[in-house]
């Protein structure tokens, strides 16, 4: 029998000769996850047995062949919460918990929230989980990422719409009057290189046309005809799209404040506008101040 630690550095060693970038995160969190005790808790574990062990490699044969860790472990931590996670729904990624904070810094009490393209709801329930008086619709298309959707919603505070949120009937049907509205929705622009875990999401979930900005493209008007005067709008983008948004929406002429925003590399990450005609539901105006510096 081999401890914990022993197998623990020879999986970091065999994930980081395939090339896995967080090869010693992921190796403790696949032992981790066979043992079924926490991370932090592997170095109190002296022996694993034999049956445990062939788990082990089991699971790290499918990580070294770049299968996603989440779809492994079938699950995702995002804002602090955990999230069921598996092939045909996208895995969330820490970046989109900016979208979260940013709406707790600029909206509070009874809001009416909308989250577009949920994918698997971990924006809708962050934001819920943070502002525990708001309403939360989440809208998503995939059938598959619906079955996670719904599953992660319940008891959460989330109400789950099915539908196109580029269809406008139906999207001003379920979603009445928003305060804010914030949407992480496929923006990699088609035929771009990713990586093997990427290529693991649904390609609906990640691509949009040519330049990576239908579904945003589509969506701005329709945001602009659910949002509240002074309502609120965010979207995570391409690293190379932030002007092509900021130009939507501008063009748009219904939104005034619009800002890029960079994530914690100091990479453009999302884009915030106000709905022109009032102020609903703000706690602070971070973002005016970020156009007035
Ligand atoms: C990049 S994923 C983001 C998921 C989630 N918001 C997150 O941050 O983890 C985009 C999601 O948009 C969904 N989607 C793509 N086109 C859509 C559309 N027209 N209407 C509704 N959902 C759509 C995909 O199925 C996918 O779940």
């Amino acid at each position: 029998m081999r401890t914990a630690d022993t197998l623990r550095r020879e999986g970091a060693r065999i994930l980081g000769e395939a090339g896995v970038d967080s090869a010693d995160h992921d190796a403790a969190e696949l032992l981790a996850h066979v043992l079924d005790v926490e991370r932090g808790r592997l170095l109190l574990v002296d022996d694993v047995s034999d049956i445990d062990t062939a788990r082990f490699y089991a699971v790290l044969r499918r990580r070294e062949a770049r299968e996603p860790l989440q779809h492994i472990t079938g699950r995702a931590w995002f804002d602090g919460h955990e999230f069921a996670v598996g092939p045909g729904v996208f895995v969330p990624r820490p970046e989109t918990e900016l979208i979260a904070e940013w709406v707790s810094a600029t909206a509070c009490g009874a809001v009416r929230v909308a989250d577009l393209c949920s994918g698997s709801g971990a924006l809708a329930v962050a934001i819920a989980r943070r502002l525990p008086a708001a309403e939360v619709t989440a809208v998503e298309k995939s059938e598959a990422a619906l079955t996670y959707l719904r599953r992660n919603a319940l008891h959460r505070g989330v109400r789950v719409v099915p539908g196109d949120v580029t269809d406008p009937a139906s999207m001003v049907q379920a979603l009445g009057t928003c305060d804010v509205i914030v949407a992480n929705p496929p923006y990699v622009p088609a035929g771009s290189e990713v990586s093997a875990e990427v290529r693991q999401d649904p390609a609906e979930a990640v691509f949009s046309g040519d330049t990576g900005m239908d579904v945003i493209e589509a969506m701005i008007p329709i945001v602009a005809d659910v949002l509240a005067p002074g309502g609120r709008f965010a979207v995570e983008h391409d690293d190379e799209t932030a002007a092509a948004v900021v130009d939507a929406l501008t063009a748009d002429g219904r939104f005034h404040t619009v800002v890029a925003h960079t994530d914690l590399a100091d990479r453009p990450r999302f884009v915030t506008a106000v709905r022109s005609g009032g102020d609903v539901g703000a706690a602070a105006d971070p973002d005016r101040a970020r156009m007035e510096q």
